[in-house]
């Protein structure tokens, strides 16, 4: 059995979060300028969302841009915007081939006009896809979320759509970007930093970290299928005991 069947015959994550980073430190390490790692990045993008995709991994979200990644230099923001243009309209057959539907999280809006047009189309044309939810985290930052989650509940209060006492946890979900995505199961960072960085901070309540030390464009399929197995080695309690699970 290949390592691939192996890990599939296995528990998978529903949802699989991936926080995408080194692609500056890969590049910075050949003498190139960062960019050129961004550029390396994305045939990193494509191997993972395939291999997810032949697991059967239902949802795959992609952190591709924090609302803090605005603060970098223009060059690199205008770069980063051109990269997603271009490999919206390239993955499309990727997608297509392997019925995979797009999603975005994110304050969408915000992108330059050519991105939203283009996530716009390539979401609409992958939109009957049943196969995984490819979500793509753009201009995300997780307490923007949360605080326009927050900012329409309170409209809907005001107004007495709902009531306070009304408020729970389904309710909350309902409102943040990733309203109809399952909680997050596992969450791999690579690069070696250890930290969130603002992303999906409500959705991670339980989810399982793995960090690899791995930068981005260097991320392949045997890393995944790594990270996958130390997800199946471990008991996931949610505040249990052993003895009380199964
Ligand atoms: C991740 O790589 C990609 C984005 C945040 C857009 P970085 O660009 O953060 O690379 P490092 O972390 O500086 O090496
Ligand atoms: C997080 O990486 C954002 C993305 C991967 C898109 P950063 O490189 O921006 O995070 P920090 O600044 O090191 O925390
Ligand atoms: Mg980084």
């Amino acid at each position: 059995m290949s390592k691939l069947e192996e890990i599939k015959s296995g528990r998978l994550p529903q949802h699989l979060a991936i926080i995408m980073d080194g692609n500056g430190r890969w590049a910075k390490e050949r003498g190139k300028l960062r960019v050129f790692g961004h550029q390396n990045g994305v045939q990193a993008v494509r191997q993972t969302v395939e291999t997810a995709a032949k697991l059967q991994i239902g949802y795959l979200t992609l952190y591709a841009f924090s609302t803090e990644n605005w603060k970098r230099p223009k060059m690199e923001v205008d770069t980063l915007m051109r990269l997603l243009v271009t490999s919206l309209r390239k993955e499309l057959k990727t997608l297509t081939e392997n019925n995979i539907r797009l999603n975005a999280i994110g304050c969408v809006e915000s992108l330059p006009g050519k991105a939203v047009q283009e996530l716009r189309e390539v979401i609409k044309r992958t939109e009957n896809n049943d196969g995984m939810t490819l979500t793509l985290a753009l201009s995300y930052g997780a307490r923007e979320e949360i605080t326009s989650a927050v900012k329409a509940l309170g409209t809907k209060v005001k107004n007495s759509i709902i009531s306070p006492e009304k408020i729970d946890e389904s309710i909350i979900n309902d409102h943040l970007y990733t309203r109809g995505l399952p909680d997050v199961d596992l969450l791999i960072r690579t690069s070696g930093e250890y930290r969130i960085s603002n992303f999906l901070l409500w959705q991670i309540a339980y989810a399982e970290l793995y960090f690899t030390d791995v930068f981005w464009p260097d991320f392949n399929e045997e890393h995944l299928l790594e990270a996958l197995k130390s997800y199946q080695n471990r008991e996931r309690r949610f505040g249990k005991i052993s003895e009380q699970l199964n």
